[in-house]
């Protein structure tokens, strides 16, 4: 199951792994898949901090995830971070800080300690993600970077193939990776709707082959939908270099999520997922709660659009992390339809090694409906 993207990365199975958990990264990549981080939510001294454990945890290579949006408040303006943000925050009607701010202390989940205040802006405009392409390229194991909700600008893509890196783009629509290939990308990621985070509205069956005609012979990776070896195959069967995947990974043994907030994927059926602008301001596949539903109601405000929405949600999301056995029901949980398979906490090793097998199952499988004669 060797593909030229594996070999030109060096890693020995087409499995890509989405995470915001360094741990995840260090035990994707030992088991010979590919750990990616996502960086957005780090300032680039996070962001440091995390790539010298997982460089001190693995000699394998691994990825990072940036995001810069095709659209976003505020872009195209000469800014820096700081001068942005408090444009940016002026920007925000009081009603919605007032609205979600009502709705967790009706769920009855605590405020933060004092003096804790979350970062608002992250790393989703170009003034922000600089700084962290910069700082993915400190290390040598960093051998792709992937940029989310738009084609990386012109400069960023020259910056990361001039280290010899490969730089991808996540994608929702042959519209988008044909963008993605004529700014010069290496690779194209291909998001079906089920996916989990931002996603668009086309099934993934239906759209992995029309990305992978529409840009061969640019490499594609399948992504939305995946959690077994079966999904695997049918992939690569269709063209896709690999599988990139990211649900699969909330409630793996290394992930550090509270437990309750483990539990809460295992609970959930692939029924409860709903794509809601309520928490970034674009729509995001995530566990239809309390909260979606409110964002939803008719007196509800309008969320904004990206970035200003997640300044509005930015307190909300560390509230409901950091006392997540409180607030289940107004809990931001990004994760896509798969998270209906998800029935156990395991290592990593074992889910990639379950995907190899039941790859290797599924093309035996389709070997045997040959006539034998
Ligand atoms: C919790 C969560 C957060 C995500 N955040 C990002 C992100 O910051 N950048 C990105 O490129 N993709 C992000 N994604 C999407 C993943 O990269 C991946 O494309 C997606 O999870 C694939 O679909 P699946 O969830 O069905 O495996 C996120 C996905 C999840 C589940």
């Amino acid at each position: 199951m060797r593909t030229e993207l594996c070999e030109r990365l060096g890693i020995e199975f087409p499995i890509f792994a989405f995470t915001h958990c360094r741990d995840v990264v260090a035990a994707v990549s030992n088991a010979g898949g590919i750990g990616v981080l996502g960086a957005v939510g780090f300032t680039a001294e996070q962001l440091a901090i995390e790539m010298k454990w997982i460089d001190e945890h693995t000699d394998k290579p691994y990825g990072i995830d940036i995001v810069i949006p095709g659209k976003y408040e505020g872009k195209g303006e000469d800014l820096d971070a700081a001068e942005l943000e408090g444009k940016l925050r002026a920007m925000i009607p009081q009603g919605h800080r007032d609205f979600a701010r009502k709705l967790l202390a009706d769920a009855g989940v605590p405020e933060l300690p004092e003096g804790q205040k979350p970062r608002e802006l992250l790393g989703w405009t170009a003034a922000t993600a600089g700084p962290l392409v910069e700082q993915a390229l400190t290390s040598q194991k960093v051998k792709l970077v992937a940029n989310a909700l738009g084609t990386p600008p012109a400069d960023v893509i020259r910056e990361i193939q001039d280290s010899g890196r490969l730089v991808g783009a996540l994608c929702g629509s042959v519209k988008h990776a044909l963008a993605h290939q004529a700014a010069g990308c290496d690779f194209v990621v291909a998001q079906g709707t089920e996916g989990g985070g931002h996603t668009g509205e086309i099934g993934s069956v239906v759209l992995w082959p029309q990305v992978i005609d529409a840009v061969a012979p640019m490499p594609v990776l399948a992504a939305g939908g995946i959690g077994n070896g079966r999904q695997m195959a049918a992939a690569l069967a269709m063209g896709a270099q690999g599988v990139w995947t990211g649900s699969l990974w909330l409630a793996v043994e290394e992930a550090a999520a509270e437990p309750a907030e483990k539990q809460t994927y295992l609970d959930a059926t692939s029924h409860d997922t709903v794509r809601s602008r309520s928490w970034t301001g674009k729509p995001a596949r995530m566990l239809r709660n309390d909260w979606t539903e409110a964002w939803e109601r008719p007196d509800a405000p309008k969320p904004l659009g990206m970035p200003l929405q997640f300044m509005v949600t930015a307190e909300a999301v560390a509230r409901t992390h950091r006392y997540a056995d409180k607030a289940r029901r107004v809990a931001f949980n990004p994760v896509g339809q798969i998270v209906g398979e998800i029935k156990a906490v395991e290592p990593c090793r074992d889910v990639i090694y379950r995907m190899v097998e039941e790859y290797l199952d599924a093309v035996e499988h389709l070997n045997g409906l040959q006539p034998q004669d």
